[in-house]
Protein backbone atom coordinates (compact mmCIF):
# COMPACT_ATOMS: atom_id res chain seq x y z
CA UNK A 1 0.00 0.00 0.00
CA UNK A 2 1.05 3.30 -0.75
CA UNK A 3 1.29 6.36 2.09
CA UNK A 4 1.72 9.86 1.70
CA UNK A 5 3.54 11.68 4.36
CA UNK A 6 2.10 15.49 4.14
CA UNK A 7 3.82 18.22 5.30
CA UNK A 8 2.75 21.96 6.10
CA UNK A 9 -0.17 22.72 4.01
CA UNK A 10 -0.76 19.11 3.57
CA UNK A 11 -2.40 18.29 6.54
CA UNK A 12 -5.25 16.69 4.57
CA UNK A 13 -5.96 15.06 0.96
CA UNK A 14 -8.73 16.53 0.00
CA UNK A 15 -9.56 14.55 -2.46
CA UNK A 16 -9.01 10.85 -0.30
CA UNK A 17 -12.11 9.20 0.72
CA UNK A 18 -11.61 8.53 4.30
CA UNK A 19 -12.83 5.21 5.29
CA UNK A 20 -11.48 4.80 8.68
CA UNK A 21 -8.48 6.58 11.02
CA UNK A 22 -6.28 4.49 12.99
CA UNK A 23 -4.21 4.83 16.08
CA UNK A 24 -1.52 3.04 16.18
CA UNK A 25 1.27 2.77 19.04
CA UNK A 26 4.14 1.81 18.18
CA UNK A 27 7.28 0.60 20.09
CA UNK A 28 8.98 4.27 19.51
CA UNK A 29 5.86 5.90 21.04
CA UNK A 30 2.93 7.95 19.40
CA UNK A 31 3.35 8.74 15.61
CA UNK A 32 2.21 12.30 14.72
CA UNK A 33 -1.47 11.30 14.40
CA UNK A 34 -3.87 8.75 13.57
CA UNK A 35 -3.68 6.94 10.09
CA UNK A 36 -5.97 8.08 7.41
CA UNK A 37 -6.62 5.35 5.65
CA UNK A 38 -8.84 5.52 2.57
CA UNK A 39 -9.00 5.91 -1.19
CA UNK A 40 -7.86 8.25 -3.91
CA UNK A 41 -9.11 8.23 -7.01
CA UNK A 42 -9.91 4.59 -6.32
CA UNK A 43 -6.77 3.55 -4.86
CA UNK A 44 -6.33 2.57 -1.19
CA UNK A 45 -3.76 4.90 0.25
CA UNK A 46 -2.71 5.97 3.91
CA UNK A 47 -2.04 9.32 4.59
CA UNK A 48 -0.69 11.10 8.02
CA UNK A 49 0.51 14.23 8.33
CA UNK A 50 3.67 14.99 9.88
CA UNK A 51 3.26 17.89 11.72
CA UNK A 52 -0.06 16.15 13.37
CA UNK A 53 -3.48 17.21 11.97
CA UNK A 54 -3.66 20.78 13.84
CA UNK A 55 0.27 21.37 12.61
CA UNK A 56 1.44 21.59 16.45
CA UNK A 57 4.66 19.55 15.98
CA UNK A 58 7.69 21.62 15.10
CA UNK A 59 10.27 19.54 12.51
CA UNK A 60 12.45 18.57 15.51
CA UNK A 61 10.36 17.10 17.61
CA UNK A 62 8.39 14.48 14.82
CA UNK A 63 8.48 11.35 16.13
CA UNK A 64 9.73 10.48 12.71
CA UNK A 65 10.54 6.69 13.91
CA UNK A 66 6.91 6.00 15.88
CA UNK A 67 5.44 7.61 11.60
CA UNK A 68 7.73 5.29 9.85
CA UNK A 69 6.92 2.23 12.11
CA UNK A 70 3.19 2.58 12.54
CA UNK A 71 2.71 2.89 8.70
CA UNK A 72 4.70 -0.34 8.12
CA UNK A 73 2.24 -1.78 10.74
CA UNK A 74 -0.37 -0.79 8.63
CA UNK A 75 0.82 -2.72 5.34
CA UNK A 76 2.31 0.21 3.64
CA UNK A 77 4.92 -0.70 0.59
CA UNK A 78 5.90 2.79 -0.64
CA UNK A 79 6.21 6.35 1.31
CA UNK A 80 5.96 9.91 -0.98
CA UNK A 81 6.54 12.47 1.27
CA UNK A 82 5.20 15.77 0.27
CA UNK A 83 7.55 18.91 2.09
CA UNK A 84 7.85 22.52 1.64
CA UNK A 85 11.49 23.98 0.86
CA UNK A 86 13.21 26.68 0.60
CA UNK A 87 14.78 27.56 -3.22
CA UNK A 88 18.67 27.83 -3.16
CA UNK A 89 19.26 27.52 -7.08
CA UNK A 90 18.53 30.21 -9.08
CA UNK A 91 15.85 27.97 -11.31
CA UNK A 92 13.85 27.13 -8.08
CA UNK A 93 11.86 29.94 -7.03
CA UNK A 94 8.53 29.93 -5.30
CA UNK A 95 5.84 27.63 -7.10
CA UNK A 96 8.50 25.10 -8.30
CA UNK A 97 7.92 21.17 -7.38
CA UNK A 98 11.02 19.17 -7.17
CA UNK A 99 11.48 15.61 -7.01
CA UNK A 100 15.09 15.50 -5.19
CA UNK A 101 18.13 12.76 -6.03
CA UNK A 102 20.15 13.09 -2.91
CA UNK A 103 20.35 14.57 0.54
CA UNK A 104 22.53 16.09 2.79
CA UNK A 105 21.87 15.91 6.64
CA UNK A 106 22.61 18.85 8.92
CA UNK A 107 20.60 17.78 11.31
CA UNK A 108 21.23 16.92 14.91
CA UNK A 109 19.64 15.22 18.32
CA UNK A 110 16.87 13.14 16.50
CA UNK A 111 16.29 9.60 16.89
CA UNK A 112 17.56 8.68 13.41
CA UNK A 113 17.75 5.09 13.16
CA UNK A 114 16.07 1.86 14.71
CA UNK A 115 19.40 0.23 14.31
CA UNK A 116 20.73 1.40 18.26
CA UNK A 117 22.36 -1.64 19.15
CA UNK A 118 19.07 -3.10 21.31
CA UNK A 119 19.39 -6.08 19.44
CA UNK A 120 23.55 -6.60 20.46
CA UNK A 121 23.86 -5.89 16.50
CA UNK A 122 25.66 -3.47 14.79
CA UNK A 123 24.37 -2.69 11.30
CA UNK A 124 25.17 -0.63 8.42
CA UNK A 125 22.70 0.34 5.28
CA UNK A 126 23.70 1.09 2.14
CA UNK A 127 22.51 4.72 1.64
CA UNK A 128 24.11 6.29 -1.70
CA UNK A 129 21.04 7.13 -3.19
CA UNK A 130 18.65 7.82 -0.44
CA UNK A 131 15.18 8.30 -2.59
CA UNK A 132 13.81 4.95 -4.11
CA UNK A 133 14.76 5.11 -7.81
CA UNK A 134 11.48 3.44 -9.86
CA UNK A 135 9.23 5.73 -6.77
CA UNK A 136 11.28 8.58 -7.93
CA UNK A 137 10.22 7.81 -12.18
CA UNK A 138 6.90 6.81 -11.13
CA UNK A 139 6.51 10.45 -9.58
CA UNK A 140 7.98 12.06 -12.64
CA UNK A 141 5.55 10.04 -15.22
CA UNK A 142 2.49 10.95 -13.02
CA UNK A 143 3.83 14.52 -13.13
CA UNK A 144 3.93 14.46 -17.33
CA UNK A 145 0.66 12.75 -16.93
CA UNK A 146 -0.82 15.04 -14.95
CA UNK A 147 0.38 18.01 -17.08
CA UNK A 148 2.45 19.22 -13.86
CA UNK A 149 6.00 20.41 -14.19
CA UNK A 150 8.34 18.95 -12.03
CA UNK A 151 12.16 19.31 -11.71
CA UNK A 152 13.96 15.87 -11.82
CA UNK A 153 16.31 15.79 -8.93
CA UNK A 154 18.21 18.18 -6.80
CA UNK A 155 20.52 18.21 -3.60
CA UNK A 156 18.19 18.25 -0.45
CA UNK A 157 19.57 19.97 2.63
CA UNK A 158 17.73 18.90 6.09
CA UNK A 159 18.36 21.52 8.45
CA UNK A 160 17.30 21.28 12.07
CA UNK A 161 15.11 24.57 12.76
CA UNK A 162 12.31 25.33 13.53
CA UNK A 163 14.33 28.59 12.49
CA UNK A 164 14.73 29.50 8.94
CA UNK A 165 19.08 30.24 7.96
CA UNK A 166 20.67 33.05 8.09
CA UNK A 167 22.03 34.10 4.36
CA UNK A 168 25.40 33.13 5.55
CA UNK A 169 23.91 29.49 6.19
CA UNK A 170 22.23 29.20 3.01
CA UNK A 171 25.80 30.58 1.30
CA UNK A 172 26.85 27.73 2.99
CA UNK A 173 24.39 25.27 1.84
CA UNK A 174 25.04 26.26 -1.79
CA UNK A 175 28.65 25.37 -1.31
CA UNK A 176 27.51 21.88 -0.14
CA UNK A 177 25.87 21.61 -3.30
CA UNK A 178 22.29 21.70 -1.68
CA UNK A 179 19.36 23.32 -3.96
CA UNK A 180 16.57 23.19 -1.53
CA UNK A 181 16.32 23.62 1.79
CA UNK A 182 14.18 21.91 4.81
CA UNK A 183 13.73 20.76 8.16
CA UNK A 184 12.17 17.40 7.98
CA UNK A 185 13.65 15.09 5.22
CA UNK A 186 15.99 13.34 7.63
CA UNK A 187 16.15 10.93 9.25
CA UNK A 188 12.89 10.32 8.22
CA UNK A 189 14.59 8.95 4.61
CA UNK A 190 16.34 6.66 6.45
CA UNK A 191 14.36 5.46 8.68
CA UNK A 192 12.25 4.53 5.46
CA UNK A 193 15.22 2.67 4.09
CA UNK A 194 16.37 1.13 7.55
CA UNK A 195 12.20 -0.05 7.61
CA UNK A 196 12.54 -1.80 3.94
CA UNK A 197 10.17 0.54 2.73
CA UNK A 198 10.42 2.42 -1.07
CA UNK A 199 10.50 6.08 -0.18
CA UNK A 200 10.97 8.80 -2.64
CA UNK A 201 9.57 13.05 -1.92
CA UNK A 202 7.57 15.91 -3.83
CA UNK A 203 9.39 18.74 -2.83
CA UNK A 204 7.24 22.69 -3.18
CA UNK A 205 9.17 25.18 -3.21
CA UNK A 206 7.53 27.90 -1.04
CA UNK A 207 10.25 30.56 -0.71
CA UNK A 208 13.54 31.91 -2.30
CA UNK A 209 15.77 30.54 0.66
CA UNK A 210 17.21 33.09 2.88
CA UNK A 211 19.17 36.03 1.16
CA UNK A 212 18.27 34.77 -2.07
CA UNK A 213 15.66 36.37 -4.67
CA UNK A 214 12.80 37.47 -2.66
CA UNK A 215 13.97 36.88 0.77
CA UNK A 216 16.97 39.67 0.05
CA UNK A 217 16.09 40.74 3.38
CA UNK A 218 13.78 38.32 4.93
CA UNK A 219 11.02 36.03 4.57
CA UNK A 220 7.66 36.69 4.85
CA UNK A 221 5.71 34.04 6.58
CA UNK A 222 2.20 35.42 4.30
CA UNK A 223 3.28 34.78 1.23
CA UNK A 224 4.70 31.33 2.39
CA UNK A 225 1.38 30.30 3.40
CA UNK A 226 -0.39 31.75 -0.09
CA UNK A 227 2.28 29.86 -2.18
CA UNK A 228 1.40 26.22 -0.29
CA UNK A 229 -2.51 26.26 -0.96
CA UNK A 230 -1.43 26.89 -4.96
CA UNK A 231 1.10 24.34 -4.54
CA UNK A 232 -0.67 21.79 -2.98
CA UNK A 233 -3.19 21.62 -5.07
CA UNK A 234 -0.92 21.04 -7.88
CA UNK A 235 0.97 18.17 -5.77
CA UNK A 236 -2.13 16.65 -5.44
CA UNK A 237 -2.85 16.39 -8.96
CA UNK A 238 0.47 14.53 -9.71
CA UNK A 239 -0.64 11.92 -6.82
CA UNK A 240 -3.84 11.45 -8.60
CA UNK A 241 -1.80 9.90 -11.85
CA UNK A 242 0.74 8.26 -9.42
CA UNK A 243 1.31 4.32 -10.95
CA UNK A 244 2.99 1.62 -8.05
CA UNK A 245 4.10 -1.29 -9.53
CA UNK A 246 2.30 -1.38 -12.83
CA UNK A 247 -0.70 -0.55 -10.59
CA UNK A 248 -2.90 2.82 -11.13
CA UNK A 249 -5.65 4.68 -9.57
N1 LIG B 1 14.32 26.76 4.96
C1 LIG B 1 14.08 25.61 5.62
N2 LIG B 1 12.92 24.98 5.55
C2 LIG B 1 11.95 25.51 4.78
C3 LIG B 1 12.13 26.71 4.08
C4 LIG B 1 13.40 27.36 4.17
O1 LIG B 1 13.64 28.43 3.57
N3 LIG B 1 10.97 26.97 3.43
C5 LIG B 1 10.12 25.95 3.73
N4 LIG B 1 10.70 25.07 4.55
Amino acid sequence: MLAIIGGSGLTQLANLDVARREVVRTPYGEPSGPLTLGSLAGRELAFIARHGYGHTIPPHRVNYRANISALRAAGVTHIVSVASVGGIRADLGPGSLVVPHQIIDYTWGRHSTFFDGHDGQVRHIDFTEPYDGDLRMALLAAAARAGEAVVDGAVYAATQGPRLETAAEVNRLERDGADVVGMTGMPEAVLAREAGLAYAAINVVVNHAAGRGESEHGIRMSAIEDMLQEAMTRTRRVLEQLCIGGACP
